[in-house]
């Protein structure tokens, strides 16, 4: 699939964008194995999302789809189990591959899980390190899925001092904990976004949290484990950061996103897009399902470059290919540094951005941990220089297509942008949304 934006149109109203994927995950995740029956209303049906509902489907876990947007989970409670018939495909997901093998390396049975060429392609050794170390039996393929995990006969809890800055893996060893003997501790080397945190809370879970510190004791053998409860999964902050900077991009526009997931782990593009000169505005601020969200009104600024660096990465870790289209058009540089995970993502995301910028005559230097991306400065004539159009390739990266979609509002020219498909595995309304706010996007 090939998208065509032609540039100009402004992006107005009001839209909501995809629900959250990080959550969406761990509910139905936590769902499956508390006790009770959970509803989560406004999941989000994309493809990475539904690779874990048919993943814990094949586990015996009844979960079905009530109406458009709500869904039902029958928890099997942490025991309840069973052996899939075959290996689990988490398709293009990293977050569903390394979660769930925190719950699988603690089962009476083996298994097996593996993915896309993508995932196959993606350092798993971050988890299987430290499971190891809890006494889990995971073989990989070099380090990378797929993963047979071996029944091992229990888990140890785990003090571990994490060594990158990382919530899959940190959900992934909590998940692990649940089922140890003794307590799992885990020391984060930077802030990372915390919905496990808050959700195992919500599930009851004994879970304590504290300055980057979060501890959790497993429930005591043969008493209540995770007991169900309801949630609302909030819009996610990742999929309306392509909006956010479509319309700071693009002259003329006023759009509101409504319902955004705001949580302070998470919410580093607001606090860049803001240091680059954003007209954001915050407002019907509430709680929703244990986390912070908020109506998000964005308008068309004249955008600075700027240093993206050190504790700022790991906060907006997604969002880091739409903040270099939104430095494409800033004046002045912008420089990202210390993102060397951007590497491993579901493609090499600092290649591939600074390709599509090179595509869009955007001058950009690649290095090992991030970018320099060379904004606009003053032209002979007095005005600012221009981003041409031009084709793009996205890598097959949902996030570097929907990133480049963006672009075309604010450049001079058609953008085109190709392997588009792989948005549906986080937006599958995407292009309708688009549409909706006002972007000029055809899909070719
Ligand atoms: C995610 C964590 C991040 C992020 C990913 C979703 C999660 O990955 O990039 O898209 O839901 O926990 P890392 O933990 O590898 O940084």
């Amino acid at each position: 699939m090939q998208l065509q934006v032609m540039p100009g149109a402004p992006l107005r109203g009001r839209i909501r964008v995809a629900a959250d994927k990080s959550i969406s995950h761990r509910a139905l995740m936590l769902g499956s194995v508390a006790t009770g029956v959970s509803r989560v209303s406004n999941l989000l049906p994309s493809e990475d999302v539904l690779a874990t509902v048919r993943a814990f489907q094949q586990m015996g876990v009844r979960i079905q789809q009530l109406s458009d947007t709500d869904w039902q989970i029958h928890g099997v409670g942490l025991h309840g189990l069973k052996r899939p018939p075959s290996a689990l495909d988490m398709g293009n997901s990293g977050t569903a591959l390394r979660l769930i093998v925190g719950l699988l390396c603690a089962q009476r049975w083996s298994s097996t899980v593996d993915g896309d060429a993508s995932l196959r392609a993606r350092p798993m050794h971050r988890i299987v390190e430290p499971l190891s170390k809890m006494g889990a039996r995971i073989e990989s393929n070099a380090g990378k899925p797929p993963l047979t995990i071996t029944a091992a006969p229990h888990l140890r809890g785990i003090h571990c001092r994490m060594p990158i800055a990382s919530a899959q893996v940190k959900s992934c060893l909590l998940l692990a904990g649940l089922y140890a003997d003794g307590v799992t501790t885990v020391i984060e080397a930077a802030p990372t976004r915390d919905h496990t945190e808050r959700l195992l809370k919500a599930f009851g879970a004994d879970l304590a949290t504290s300055a980057g510190e979060v501890r959790l004791t497993p429930p005591l053998r043969g008493a209540a484990g995770l007991q169900a409860c309801d949630m609302q999964v909030p819009a996610d902050l990742s999929s309306a950061a392509f909006f956010l900077v479509g319309a700071c991009i693009t002259p003329g526009s006023d759009l509101t996103l409504q319902n955004v997931g705001i949580n302070p782990t998470r919410n580093g593009v607001l606090c860049i897009l803001k240091r680059m000169g954003a007209d954001l505005r915050i407002s019907a601020r509430a709680s929703v399902g244990g986390e912070p969200v908020a109506d998000i009104r964005v308008r068309h600024a004249a955008l600075r470059g700027c240093r993206i660096h050190g504790d700022d990465i790991a906060l907006a870790i997604d969002e880091m290919p739409a903040l270099a289209v939104a430095a494409a058009f800033a004046r002045g540089n912008t420089e990202i540094r210390d993102a060397g995970e951007l590497r491993v993502k579901e493609s090499d995301r600092i290649r591939g951005v600074a390709s599509a910028l090179a595509a869009l005559g955007v001058a950009v230097t690649e290095h090992a941990d991030g970018l320099t991306i060379v904004g606009r400065t003053d032209g002979a004539d007095g005005a600012m220089t221009a981003i041409g159009g031009g084709r793009v390739d996205s890598c097959g990266d949902h996030r570097i297509a929907m990133a480049f979609a963006m672009a075309g509002g604010g450049a001079q020219g058609a953008v085109q942008v190709a392997r588009c498909e792989p948005i549906a595995t986080s937006f599958p309304d995407f292009v309708s949304v688009a549409r909706h706010a006002g972007l000029n996007i055809k899909v070719l």
